[in-house]
């Protein structure tokens, strides 16, 4: 089944009059329910921008060119209001964002249990949940720290702490290991590959790390905002054409 559809995305960023940003120039991806996909590709091909708009973060450009399309469990979203987006957002779906995106002035703890507050879970539910998300990540003992009292790989895994912690049908990830070791960036991939099993998530990871590509069950490849390959592989033909079986008869 497909969980996420978009067709003719787009996204430009104008920076004054004459700089003009073509950050994704058209892009068609279809990712299926239970998949894990990874998308890589050079810096500035374009995987944030895409991940921000599978993840409703941002809007595609409606102004021009062919009219976008995105869905996600088959509902359409660009014509969806913001409220309803949001509440989508925190209810179905977990970020891990390139710079983290913590708040400062939170522990650890509390900054994963924002993640339920905003999905209306909270109290003590809320504590035993965020809690067991920080240990999933090795991080029990961090939860009374606050973001600049721990180190950048850290940071990362509180992120991914707070993108698990509901269980959400799609996690997005950009550069979930990358500011890990390689002992602790296997750590977290095996995680990723067990919540993925086992509960059926969804997950898109941006990575530029061929181990977490490898372990995913997709490649998606950018290049200068586009995708670099056919999303939906070609369907293999089962049957020889008429013309070779009538030759071979
Ligand atoms: N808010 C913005 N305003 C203007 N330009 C932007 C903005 N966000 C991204 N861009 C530009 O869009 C292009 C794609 O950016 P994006 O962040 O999606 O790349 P990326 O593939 O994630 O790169 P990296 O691997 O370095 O994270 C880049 O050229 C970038 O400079
Ligand atoms: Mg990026």
């Amino acid at each position: 089944m497909t969980l996420l559809d978009g067709r003719n995305l787009r996204k430009t960023y104008r920076l004054g009059r004459s700089n003009t940003v073509h950050a994704l120039r058209g892009v068609d991806v279809s990712i299926e329910s239970g998949e894990m996909v990874a998308i890589i590709g050079p810096s500035g091909s374009g995987k944030s921008t895409l991940m921000h708009i599978l993840g409703l973060l941002h809007g595609p450009d409606l102004n021009h060119g062919p009219r976008p399309e995105l869905s996600f469990g088959g509902r359409d979203m660009v014509e969806l209001g913001e409220g309803e987006r949001t509440r989508i957002r925190a209810r179905e779906m977990g970020f891990v964002f390139q710079d983290f995106n913590l708040v400062p002035t939170l522990t650890a703890l509390e900054n994963v249990a924002l993640a339920c507050d905003y999905a209306g879970i909270g109290g003590a539910e809320a504590r035993t949940a965020s809690l067991a998300a920080l240990d999933l990540v090795g991080l029990a003992d961090r939860a009374g720290h606050r973001p600049a009292e721990l180190s950048g790989g850290e940071q990362q895994r509180v992120a991914l702490a707070r993108a698990l912690v509901n269980r959400p049908k799609l996690v997005l990830a950009d550069e979930p290991t990358g500011n890990l070791d390689s002992e602790r960036s296997s750590e977290v991939l095996a995680t990723l590959r067990r919540f993925n099993r086992e509960h059926g998530q969804t997950l898109i990871l941006v990575t530029h790390d061929q181990e977490v590509a490898a372990a995913c069950d997709r490649v998606i490849r950018m290049r200068d905002g586009r995708i670099h390959e056919p999303a939906v592989p070609a369907p293999i033909a089962l049957r020889p054409a008429p013309a070779l079986e009538r030759a071979s008869a």
